[in-house]
């Protein structure tokens, strides 16, 4: 899936500010290049070019296989200002934003808020999620993610217990966040049992007060035994030594780029273990993007996010009928797609 293959790579720097970031556009082919916009402390900036990198190809696939006519991109800010600093740093990205003419398209990632694309909305008008957009009104775009998610966890079930139901299923979830937080309602609606974990302590115990939720300790939610393992935190969570540790039938979770590399899909399929592909389930905020840069509304964003089922249970049974792995097959279909 990782050919080195890119558009453009671009290195923004402003010394007198400090602004330091990367714009990565991997493939306009289907359209503008869609993705979000991350700040994170990276270790160094090999490791933010590596992460950005990931995070565009990981869009193309996203947007392709969800049927939506964009391509992928990713920008990364490397900086960690206080809030005047802050707000300077965002109206400064838009500004280089803005001379790509339209073929990157922002919008809000791990680390940055409706505010600061309130900021990038000053110096261009290619950002999405801003105060009162679709996608920000009640953070929609969490909303659908983990409904996607959730609904992905159903078309799982189904493909491994013959139902859809997780009503007394045991689901581990990891990460407490906007998507995992929302994942856990719908799950607890459902009538499943759910064992969660996050580095904040108090999103666990309010988990435990509001879905009567088991915690659990981050170090431990990988060997929990359980029908799905849910991972909604960070990427790379899926490798060879998380990969002996794991005690599920499923993997099926929000987090981008679950799989530390590509070889680790193929590993999980001779493990027994069903693996969503994570830009296949976790699709929901892209297609809220899509329905919102199309014009669309709140329902019509619901109907594409429900497609999600359909399109993993696609590449389950592509998978099972070419005997190759979950990953491997979506990426098959997706480039198919991108070919044509
Ligand atoms: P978030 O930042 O709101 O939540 C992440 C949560 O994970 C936080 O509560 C954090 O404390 C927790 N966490 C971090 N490291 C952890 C660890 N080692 N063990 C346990 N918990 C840990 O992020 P959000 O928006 O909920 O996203 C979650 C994942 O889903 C990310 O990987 C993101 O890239 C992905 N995603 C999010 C989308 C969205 O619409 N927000 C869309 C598609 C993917």
């Amino acid at each position: 899936m990782w050919q080195q293959n890119y558009e453009g790579v671009f290195f923004l720097q402003d010394r007198a500010s400090g602004f330091k970031a990367i714009i990565a556009i991997d493939n306009t082919r289907l359209g503008p290049a869609l993705g979000g916009c991350r700040m994170w402390q990276y270790d160094s900036d090999e490791a933010a070019v590596t992460d950005a990198l990931r995070l565009a190809k990981g869009m193309t696939y996203k947007s392709a296989i969800s049927g939506l006519t964009y391509g992928g991109g990713k920008a990364v800010i490397l900086s960690h200002p206080g809030q005047g600093a802050r707000e300077q740093l965002f109206r400064t990205l838009g500004r280089y934003i803005d001379k790509l003419q339209g073929h990157y398209i922002t919008g809000m990632d791990l680390g940055t808020t409706v505010a600061d694309m309130d900021r990038i909305r000053e110096t261009t008008s290619y950002v999405t999620d801003v105060s009162g957009s679709l996608g920000a009104v009640n953070d929609l775009t969490a909303t659908m993610t983990a409904y996607g998610v959730f609904l992905g966890i159903r078309a799982s079930m189904k493909r491994v217990f013959g139902m859809e139901s997780t009503l007394g299923r045991t689901i581990a979830v990891q990460g407490l966040g906007k998507v995992g937080y929302r994942l856990c309602r719908y799950l607890r609606e459902d009538g499943a049992y759910l064992v969660v974990t996050d580095i904040d302590p108090e999103r666990v115990k309010q988990a435990a007060t509001d879905f009567g939720a088991t915690p659990c300790k981050p170090e431990a939610i990988l060997s929990v035994p359980c029908d799905v393992f849910a991972p909604c935190a960070l990427g790379g969570i899926l490798n060879d030594a998380a990969l002996k540790r794991l005690d599920c039938r499923i993997v099926a979770g929000a987090a981008n780029n679950q799989l530390a590399e590509a070889r680790h899909g193929e590993k999980l399929r001779e493990l027994g273990i069903l693996y969503a592909p994570d830009y296949v389930i976790n699709a929901g905020g892209i297609i809220v993007t899509g329905s919102e840069l199309g014009g669309g509304d709140a329902a019509e964003a619901k109907r594409n996010v429900e497609k999600i089922y359909g399109t993993l249970t696609n590449v389950y049974e592509t998978a099972a009928a070419t005997g190759t792995s979950t990953s491997a097959a979506a990426d098959r279909m997706t480039e198919d797609i991108l070919r044509k």
